[in-house]
């Protein structure tokens, strides 16, 4: 009873998988799920709301009024209600109603008023599911926290063969326990990450800074979160954004701000991740005004060191911490990331090259090697910053007995 009391909206739209979805229905519910089923007009073509309604032991919903009596079916209420909404089958109407917000049906109403997890299990023909738009309609519910689970490949039902059919319904029951029992790894650790670039002021307008722009950070934060840490975000001046119950941001600009921030809150922490690019020196003076011009002359800047965070918390780091730094190395990496790991007494360092394409500063992908202080090494390949920090948390708070080394009071 992995899912016990756990509520599922599921969402079924008009494909010929739809019969999938009376088997979904009856697995959640083995599980210990209670399923509300919403299904489009469509979906209804392709099987009966007496089926679903049996198999989920609750009227099946489809429009807005229950009735000619003015009763109304409440979509607040069901986003409020749901922990999980999974629409399986969907179709590409759905997937493009989902993206772009047309909020003609119940199932689309449904999505819009959603506050839980929301999973989405494509089904369709091959070249549908390849075309330029429908991919294009993922990539936007990806970006909205959209998870989608990859249709598999195999015969469809135009008898083409090819990557379209809805994934087993065994695999989305087995994928949505994960979720809920991943969502619980991290429960109670508390961890801090730095994130972004450092803005050093020189005078009132300018800057020097960094072309650092928070994702890796970010990625690193919503994956803690999402496994159930309580995440102290500080980040430099970026243009993302995040919401998630369990990170707090705050917001710093200068080096000097993020350290004093830092510093503050590690003893509360149970790990911290610095990935911010901290600007290692600032100008020793900020002009009060903005510095003029001067025909045919230079100036000077005169750059004083700024404090080094890592290292900073690797020196009162207690034995139940951890602190995993990154590097950004142009060459000699591997002995160069070790020697930061040494001198700012970190746990694990996470390197990247800039020599690797995709790899480093405004990608939204990454190539990493982690290094822990045992003397482990683990590549990855490029993959997007999510994937790298999944591989991240994986290694170093998963990987043997590193949770129960840090407490979890
Ligand atoms: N770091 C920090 N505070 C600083 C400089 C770096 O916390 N003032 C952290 C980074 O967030 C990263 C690690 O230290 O986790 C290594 O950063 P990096 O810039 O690669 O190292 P530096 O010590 O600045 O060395 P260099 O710039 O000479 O390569």
């Amino acid at each position: 009873m992995s899912l016990k009391g756990k509520h599922i909206v599921l969402g079924v739209t008009g494909s010929i998988a739809a019969y999938k979805s009376a088997l979904l229905t009856r697995l959640l519910i083995k599980k210990g799920a209670e399923v509300q089923i919403v299904i489009t007009p469509a979906g209804k073509e392709f099987i009966t709301p007496v089926t679903l309604s049996a198999l989920s032991g609750k009227p099946v919903i489809s429009e807005f009024f229950a009735s000619g009596d003015g009763t109304w079916h409440s979509h607040v209420d069901l986003g409020l209600w749901a922990d999980l909404m999974i629409v399986a089958p969907a179709t590409a109407s759905t997937l493009g109603k989902m993206a772009h917000g047309i909020a003609d049906n119940m199932l689309i109403t449904t999505y819009l008023s959603m506050k839980a997890p929301v999973f989405a299990a494509p089904a369709m023909d091959l070249d549908m599911f390849r075309h330029v738009t429908t991919q294009r309609n993922l990539e936007i519910l990806r970006k909205d926290g959209v998870q989608i689970i990859e249709p598999a490949e195999g015969e469809l039902a135009s008898h083409l063969e090819g990557k379209g059919r809805m994934e087993e319904p065994e695999k989305i029951a087995a994928i949505l326990e994960k979720f809920f029992t991943q969502g619980t790894e991290l429960d109670k650790i508390k961890i801090l990450i730095t994130a972004g670039p450092t803005y050093e002021r020189i005078d009132p307008v300018r800057f020097i800074g960094n072309f650092s722009s928070g994702k890796m950070g970010f990625a690193l934060a919503e994956e803690c979160a999402a496994r159930g840490a309580e995440v102290l975000l500080i980040t430099g001046p970026s243009s993302l954004s995040l919401s998630h119950p369990r990170i707090r941001r705050v917001n710093v600009e200068s080096a000097r701000e993020m350290h004093a921030a830092a510093l503050q809150a590690f003893p509360g922490m149970n790990a911290a991740i610095l990935s911010a690019a901290v600007a290692d020196y600032r100008p020793e003076t900020v002009a009060e005004h903005k510095i003029k011009r001067t025909e045919g002359e230079g100036i000077t800047l005169t750059l004083t060191p700024n404090p080094d965070i890592a290292a900073a918390l690797g020196a009162m780091k207690r034995a139940d911490q951890l602190l995993i730094g990154f590097a950004l190395e142009t060459d000699d990496e591997e002995p160069n990331a070790l020697r930061k790991m040494e001198k700012k007494k970190l746990d694990f360092i996470v390197l990247n090259s800039l020599r690797d394409k995709g790899a480093g500063f405004g990608h939204d992908t990454n190539k990493v090697t982690i290094l822990s202080r045992n003397g482990e090494k683990q590549s990855f390949e490029l993959q997007t910053k999510r994937e790298t920090a999944k591989e991240i948390i994986d290694t170093v708070f998963i990987g043997d007995g590193h949770l129960s080394r840090i407490s979890c009071s």
